[in-house]
C-alpha cells in the first residue's frame, strides 16, 4: 500500500503525520507500507519511520548518475537519504514535465541500478477511454518502456495502474474496470517476460482510492495493492486503507 504525497506537506506536518499514522498500523503486517513525500521531508520522514516496518520512497528518480541536470534527484542521493523506492512515469509527470515511456525505462533502470524498488506507473487518459483506446494505450506505455527491461530487473519492479480520468477527480474506476486493466497489463507481462513473472509482478490500482472504496477493489484478485494521493495525506485516513 503506496501512499503519493504529490507537493503536499512540510517536514513539521510530516513528523506530525507519522506521530499518528505509525501506532494504527503497527500491527499491519499483512502488507508492506511505503510513503513518498516530497524530498525536502525525506530526514523527517526517514527519522519517523525508523524501526518500522513503513518505507519512504520517492516520487521521481534521475536516470543519470550526476550532473548538469537542474531539479532532478540521482538514485545516490535517495539510497543515502534512506529512500527505498522511486515512483516513475506518475501521470503528472508525464502530463506537465515531458515525462516519455523512454524516460521512465531510463528512470527505472537508474532505480534498479542502487537498489531502489521502481513503482512504475501506466494508466489512459479519458480520451483514450472514450475512444476505446484504452488496452492500445497501455500495450504502448508497457511496449516503449518496461519491456525493455530484462526478466530480471522486471522481477524487480511494481506497476501501478493510474487511469488518468480517476486521478484526484473522485471518480474512482469500478473495481471492474481496474481489474480489466490489470489483466491487460499481466498479459503483456506475460507475453514479454513468461508466465510465472506475470503471476509474481504486484500491480497496484491507483485514483481516488478511498477507506471507503479500498474493500471492493482489493477483493479483485488482479487488484495487488493501492497507490494512493489524496487519501494518504492523512493519517487516519490512510491507515484505514492500509488496514481495509
Ligand atoms: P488520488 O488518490 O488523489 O486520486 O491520486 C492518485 C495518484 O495519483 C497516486 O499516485
Amino acid at each position: 500500500m503506496a501512499g503519493n504525497w504529490k507537493m503536499y506537506k512540510t517536514p513539521a506536518e510530516t513528523s506530525a503525520f507519522f506521530e499518528k499514522f505509525r501506532p494504527l498500523v503497527e500491527k499491519s503486517e499483512h502488507c508492506e507500507i511505503v510513503i513518498c513525500p516530497p524530498f525536502t521531508n525525506f530526514a523527517a520522514a526517514v527519522s519517523a519511520v525508523t524501526g518500522t516496518h513503513i518505507r519512504i520512497g520517492s516520487q521521481n528518480i534521475a536516470w543519470a548518475k550526476e550532473g548538469a541536470f537542474t531539479g532532478e534527484i540521482s538514485g545516490a542521493m535517495l539510497v543515502s537519504s534512506g529512500v527505498t523506492h522511486a515512483i516513475v512515469g506518475h501521470s503528472e509527470r508525464r502530463q506537465y514535465f515531458g515525462e516519455t515511456n523512454a524516460t521512465v525505462l531510463k528512470r527505472t533502470r537508474a532505480a534498479l541500478e542502487l537498489g531502489l524498488t521502481p513503482i512504475v506507473c501506466v494508466g489512459e487518459r479519458l480520451e483514450e477511454r472514450e475512444g476505446g483506446l484504452t488496452e492500445e494505450l497501455l500495450k504502448i506505455q508497457f511496449a516503449e518502456g518496461i519491456a525493455g527491461l530484462t526478466e530480471h530487473q522486471f522481477a524487480k519492479i511494481a506497476i501501478a495502474y493510474e487511469p488518468v480520468w480517476a486521478i484526484g477527480t473522485g471518480k474512482t474506476a469500478t473495481p471492474e474496470i481496474a481489474a480489466d486493466a490489470h489483466r491487460a497489463i499481466r498479459a503483456q507481462v506475460r507475453e514479454k517476460f513468461g508466465k510465472d513473472a506475470a503471476e509474481a509482478v504486484r500491480i497496484l490500482y491507483g485514483g481516488s482510492v478511498k477507506g471507503d472504496n479500498v474493500k471492493t477493489l482489493m477483493a479483485q484478485p488482479e487488484i495487488d495493492g493501492t497507490l494512493v494521493g489524496g487519501a494518504s495525506l492523512d493519517a487516519v485516513s490512510f491507515a484505514s486503507i492500509v488496514n481495509f
